[in-house]
């Protein structure tokens, strides 16, 4: 089965499937991180205001595009708008503050990153209160947000204009408006969001799995703070058979599973041979059993990891998008 390796995007332009994640990661190390994955062949770079490090990865990517800027063109550029921006007349502020960060003319796709919100506390992206929990916006009109962000391409700045996080209810309701352009959304063997992408594919809505490989350091974070276990994808039966009678790493079983369902992933690696290891995904083929073992692995909202419950008193926000 020979696959698309872009999305097609409605003006033409096109979206590498599997671009790079950039969460978590310092400055000097994400830098690095980004030389050794243009090296290997990415062009589409996942990135947010609040990941913290939009300028380390612009600094890469400048440093690639040098004097020759029709380089530019073949960078497929991604960041979003921070919960504690989700507020219409925040959307261009926040915007211009990452096309700074980012050194860039323009970006390729920018993403509501949450339907919830934050206070704007200039300075502070995730603001607390006293007692830890989150000062939540719970006045979020999440059209009027998505009507802002819509309006960004008008001044050619922004070519295409997504979501990331919404549920099934919101992303109809974000279409009824307009389709957003891509939907990022956790899925992984664990958490394969059957409902949601069947809806994303009437709507015509392209999916972009995030944290694919099942993100070990929010798993091990959230495991020390809650207690909950996380099982290792990388080490789940099913996807360890299939990496063995391919002779290909666990990693890249998980990422051709998500491939195979259609979607497009970005995982993240700081490490330069996981980071080749990664976008080598395109000269094999799970077989339908392969797949159907994979698929039976879904643990449904079980299978969710980043749930947001790092961000204390969240679950309180109208638009909260997930089961409670
Ligand atoms: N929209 C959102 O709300 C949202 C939320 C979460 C993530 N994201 C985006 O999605 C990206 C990916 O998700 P993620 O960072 O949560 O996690 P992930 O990509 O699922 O997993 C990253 C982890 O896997 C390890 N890893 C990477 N390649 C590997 C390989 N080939 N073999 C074994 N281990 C490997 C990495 O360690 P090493 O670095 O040591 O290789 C790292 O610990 C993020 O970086 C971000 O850009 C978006």
């Amino acid at each position: 089965m020979s696959l698309p390796k872009y999305f097609e995007l409605a003006n033409g332009d096109r979206m590498p499937r599997i671009g790079f994640g950039t969460w978590q990661a310092s400055d000097e190390v994400l830098e690095k991180a980004v030389d050794a994955a243009l090296e290997s062949g990415y062009r589409h770079f996942d990135s947010a205001r609040a990941y913290e490090n939009e300028a380390a990865l612009g600094r890469a990517l400048r440093r690639w595009i040098g004097d020759n800027p029709a380089r530019r063109n073949e960078l497929f550029v991604v960041t979003k708008l921070p919960p504690g921006g989700n507020r219409p007349d925040l959307v261009p502020e926040y915007f211009n503050a990452s096309l700074k960060d980012l050194g860039l003319d323009y970006l390729d796709m920018y993403l509501m990153h949450t339907p919830f919100a934050f206070e704007h506390v200039p300075g502070d992206l995730h603001p607390k209160s006293p007692d830890g929990s989150m000062r939540v916006d719970l006045s979020t009109d999440l059209i009027a947000v998505w009507k802002a962000v819509l309006k960004l391409r008008e001044g050619g700045a922004v070519r295409h204009v997504g979501v990331s996080n919404v549920n099934e209810e919101q992303l109809a309701r974000l279409c009824a408006v307009e389709r957003p352009a891509c939907l990022q959304v956790e899925v992984h063997a664990l958490c394969q969001q059957p409902a949601l992408l069947t809806a994303a594919a009437r709507l015509g809505v392209p999916v972009v799995a995030y944290s694919p490989l099942g993100s070990k350091a929010l798993a091990d974070a959230l495991a020390e703070k809650t207690g909950r276990s996380y099982p290792s994808l990388l080490s789940l039966p099913a996807v360890s058979r299939a990496a063995a009678a391919h002779a290909r790493a666990p990693a890249q079983v998980l990422l051709r599973h998500a491939l195979q369902r259609g979607l497009a992933a970005i995982p993240k690696s700081t490490n330069p041979a996981r980071i080749q290891e990664n976008i080598s995904v395109w000269d094999f083929e799970l077989s339908e059993s392969e797949m159907a073992e994979l698929g039976a692995l879904d643990r449904g909202e079980d299978g969710r990891i980043c749930d947001f419950s790092f961000f204390q008193g969240i679950e309180k926000h109208p638009e909260f998008p997930f089961k409670k």
